[in-house]
């Protein structure tokens, strides 16, 4: 009874630090929202399996070690967290050294791996994957890499397909809201800091509609900003918008958190979700808005709705049309 006590406390431990380091990870990968592990999986198997195929005999033919050999020379060998990793996959692959190497056996076996020109960025995409999912791993491989001297060796990370299913309409259109958001976000921010306030307002005057629209071509996807007292015309709310919106409001009112809204339309879903103030927005949609800026907002939107606004108030929604995905 005391050894299995002992047992779970170390599993509490291990499975603690094991949350932190990832909580950590997701911090250091900034697009960890738009990621699409398929397509980096499909990236993987079309630029590198050319050489280190998961499925070649372990002795016969085989001109590079699988994937996972990397994986578990670098991962748990070398103890590299996510970032450690993806770094030193890009360094090597940019410009491959004998310095470099850290699988020297496979140096010595193969050669070491010639220099090659890859899509801009997938390599970040293929370390990312390989850190997080389980990839294809050869049978030999287990009782290989125990044979080196580690015990009780397996692969880390998700299995891909747990993750798949548990993608909603609902986890898609976030992706897509929140990618939009993090690009308008980041230029209003550097636009205020460099420039001020007035240069902001011309800043989403002019840039507003259409880096979202160029977002939109991204995902493609519908995306508006809409709003039930909107500043430009072309962002007025419609009646279904206006009703998410009051709903959005009665939940934050009641410090309720808003889930995504997903409606299936046909072959079409149609999402909301709230678009809520913080401090700085009040430069522009607050209840003591500089005169000069007040004054250059009227000028710009004679019909202006979007004022008088507090900090953590529903400023608007976002309003994204896309097609649903079919199984291809
Ligand atoms: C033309 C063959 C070839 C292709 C294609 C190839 N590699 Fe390699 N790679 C090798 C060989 C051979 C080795 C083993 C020798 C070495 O370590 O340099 C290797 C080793 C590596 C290593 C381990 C380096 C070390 O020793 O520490 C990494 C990381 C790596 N490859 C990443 C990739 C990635 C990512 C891709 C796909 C984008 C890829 N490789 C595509 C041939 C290839
Ligand atoms: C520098 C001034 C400025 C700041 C700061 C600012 N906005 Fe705006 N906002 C505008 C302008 C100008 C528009 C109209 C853009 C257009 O013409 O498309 C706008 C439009 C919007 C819209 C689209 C609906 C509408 O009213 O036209 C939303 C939603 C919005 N802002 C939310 C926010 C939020 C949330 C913040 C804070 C995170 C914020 N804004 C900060 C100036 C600002």
């Amino acid at each position: 009874m005391k050894y299995i006590y002992v047992v779970y406390c170390l599993f509490l431990l291990i499975s603690c630090q094991n949350s932190k380091q990832e909580y950590q990870d997701i911090e250091e990968i900034p697009m960890a929202s738009t990621f699409d592990p398929l397509e980096a999986k499909k990236l993987m198997e079309t630029h590198c399996y050319l050489c280190h195929s998961p499925t070649a005999d372990e002795n016969q033919g085989r001109i590079a070690p699988p994937m996972v050999a990397i994986k578990a020379r670098y991962i748990d060998r070398e103890g590299y967290n996510k970032a450690e990793f993806i770094e030193n996959v890009k360094a090597f692959v940019a410009h491959p050294t004998e310095e470099k190497a850290l699988m020297y056996g496979a140096v010595k076996k193969h050669g070491l791996m010639p220099k090659q020109a890859f899509p801009e960025g997938s390599i970040e995409k293929i370390a990312a994957f390989m850190y997080d999912y389980q990839i294809e791993e050869p049978e030999w491989f287990k009782a290989h890499w125990e044979g080196h001297g580690n015990e009780n060796w397996t692969q880390s990370g998700k299995k891909l397909e747990e993750v798949d299913e548990v993608k909603t309409y609902a986890d898609i259109g976030l992706d897509y809201a929140l990618g939009t958001k993090k690009v308008l976000g980041k230029n209003l921010m550097e636009a205020i800091q460099q420039k001020g306030t007035m240069e902001a307002l011309t800043f989403c005057n002019h840039q507003a509609i259409p880096l979202t629209d160029s977002m939109a071509t991204q995902f493609n996807a519908n995306i508006k900003r809409v709003s039930d007292k909107n500043r430009n015309p072309n962002n007025k709310a419609y009646a279904e918008e206006l009703y998410y919106i009051a709903q959005f409001k009665k939940e934050l009112a009641e410090k309720k958190e808003s889930k995504p809204i997903a409606l299936e339309k046909g072959d079409k879903i149609q999402f909301y979700y709230p678009i809520e103030t913080n401090t700085m927005c009040l430069q522009c949609h607050g209840k003591q808005i500089k005169p000069e800026v007040q004054r250059q907002i009227l000028k710009l939107y004679p019909k202006d709705l979007a004022i008088g606004y507090d900090e953590n108030e529903v400023r608007g929604i976002w309003s994204i049309t896309f097609t649903k995905k079919t199984n291809e």
